[in-house]
């Protein structure tokens, strides 16, 4: 029997980003989003376009470079929206507008402060509008699963006869429950005359543990499309994870009335990819991408695997893209060599200045470690692709001692708007004392929010990858930086963060023109 498509529709750009520090570049957004055109998503949510300046240079970036999937802009259902996320789509293969109103009564009562009939009202010509610009229009009711049901309905039935090709019924405060989200989608597609004319989606928050409960409820129930994103990012305690979905459905096939398109080999590198550049890290244990997930502990355990796989696994690690990091390069490759394999990774570097760069840096790690792998490519990519910050601060050198019984302490030399300046500082331990060091001379004020060392690769020559997230005056920023000496990824990690934040330099007499 052929099997239903399930359209997997990814917003780790849009909803995934909502997560407190979890906001990117514009250049890490395109990275994130050629990695889902790899893993063949069917719908990428690239921003919410009125959101800001930047949210629409985003949402534009991507839409003129996605060619294989659609590519969506939230909007709201207001006018302003609705013409931002057009403009900002114009360039797609294929643009879907995504618009929303909230159809719960405690949103239209208390947020809103509308009447259902105008927030009928307003759906209706929101949808109208947004079908004047593009083919593909999906509505939300957001709070749905709070909403009034028959009011569901009627708004449901309207947005439909308006043209919305898509309709969602978000659990937007992950109150849902399976049994009862699933049979109120089945209900509802029952119960609207034109049901039909539509696909119906699900967007499942994770509050209470249960998004992905909640969405594959809702799969049994007929919804044909789920709203999902990588490592289950998102706004609070985040969103549905598209791994699990993804491999749910393709494990439990005998449960499962659907199918989707997923490269499913590509999943673990797309978990990598936006791991790194949120700097969000994966929990080990966590299904399908931690790095527990097919470990096994057990001697038991190990007998049985060596005996029959299938005795404790039921999916296979290299199915998710767990392979064995392939080798690619070591210190005798050539660039044309190193720039295919940049490619096959889906890296396009904008200036030969900047692929002659990333072929510098990696000549530099080369002559350090042997083995350069794909994360080792793919964190060079990143360090090249600095965003849009002005690179005012520069490592240029460092010493950190660190004995033990004596207080470590650390040198710093760094290129601070072109000039070299050396500070000292002791510290709680090296790395504190070289983010000492770095303060005295940038004054940023910051507050250190998160600091997380990765092996990037196995074995102790592999590059460490290290994010801090520093905060001021409200704004929270990313920093990242590797290396094989994890002093110095520490380092250039809260530089590149000081660079985001846009920090101004201690003033030094010999520059402040005086
Ligand atoms: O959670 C939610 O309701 C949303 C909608 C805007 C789809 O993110
Ligand atoms: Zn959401």
């Amino acid at each position: 029997m052929s099997k239903d498509r399930l359209i997997i529709f990814d917003t780790t750009l849009r909803d995934g980003e909502q997560s407190p520090g979890a906001s990117m570049t514009k250049d890490e957004k395109l990275r994130i989003a050629r990695q889902l055109e790899r893993l063949n998503v069917d719908v990428i949510e690239a921003g919410f376009a009125i959101a800001s300046p930047g949210d629409f240079e985003a949402v534009k970036a991507v839409a003129d470079t996605i060619r294989e999937c659609s590519v969506a802009s939230l909007a709201r259902a207001a006018y302003k929206d609705i013409e931002q996320a057009a403009a900002a789509l114009k360039g797609a293969a294929r643009p879907r507008i995504h618009t929303f109103i909230a159809t719960s009564p405690i949103h239209m009562q208390y947020k809103l402060q509308m009447t259902p009939d105008q927030v009928l009202d307003q759906a209706v010509r929101s949808v109208r509008q947004a079908c004047s610009h593009v083919d593909d229009v999906e509505f939300s009711c957001e709070d749905a699963s709070r909403s009034d049901f028959d009011f569901l309905c009627r708004v449901v039935e309207a947005v439909i006869a308006a043209g919305a090709r898509t309709i969602n019924l978000p659990d937007t405060v992950g109150y849902g429950e399976p049994g009862e989200y699933g049979a109120r989608v089945a209900r509802l597609m029952q119960a609207v005359p034109n049901a039909d004319k539509a696909i119906f989606s699900v967007h499942c928050h994770n509050d209470l543990g249960l998004a992905v409960a909640n969405s594959l409820s809702a799969v049994l129930n007929g919804a044909r499309q789920v709203e999902c994103t990588i490592n289950g990012l998102g706004e609070r305690a985040g969103n549905a994870s598209l791994e699990e979905i993804v491999m749910a459905i393709r494990t439990r096939s005998d449960i499962f009335p659907v199918e989707t398109r997923i490269v499913t080999e590509e999943i673990v590198p797309a978990s990598r990819l936006v791991s790194g550049i949120t700097g969000f890290p994966v929990q080990p244990n966590k299904a399908i991408v931690g790095a527990n997930a097919f470990a096994h502990e057990a001697g038991i355990h190990q007998d049985g695997i060596l005996k029959h796989r299938e005795t404790y696994e039921i999916m296979r690690a290299q199915d998710v893209g767990w392979t064995n990091n392939r080798l690619v390069l070591g210190k005798h490759s050539g660039r044309a060599a190193v720039k295919a394999r940049f490619e096959e990774l889906g890296v396009r570097f904008d200036t030969p200045e900047e692929m002659e760069t990333a072929f510098q840096r990696f000549k530099e790690l080369a002559d350090k470690k042997h083995e350069i792998f794909d994360e080792d490519l793919q964190s060079i990519a990143g360090n090249v692709a600095t965003g849009d910050a002005e690179e005012r601060f520069r490592l240029v050198a460092l010493e950190a001692i660190s004995h033990t019984g004596e207080k470590p302490r650390a040198t710093v030399v760094l290129s601070v708007d072109g000039h070299e300046r050396s500070s000292f500082s002791e510290g709680d331990g090296p790395v504190d004392a070289v983010f000492r060091a770095i303060e005295q001379e940038a004054s940023s004020g910051a507050k250190l929010l998160l600091f997380s060392i990765n092996a990037i690769t196995t074995g102790t020559d592999s590059q460490a990858e290290v994010m801090v997230r520093l905060e001021r005056g409200g704004r929270i920023v990313n920093g990242a930086g590797a290396d094989t000496d994890i002093i110095v990824a520490s380092a250039k990690s809260y530089l590149d963060a000081l660079n985001t934040l846009g920090a101004a330099p201690r003033e030094h007499p010999q520059t402040s023109g005086i």
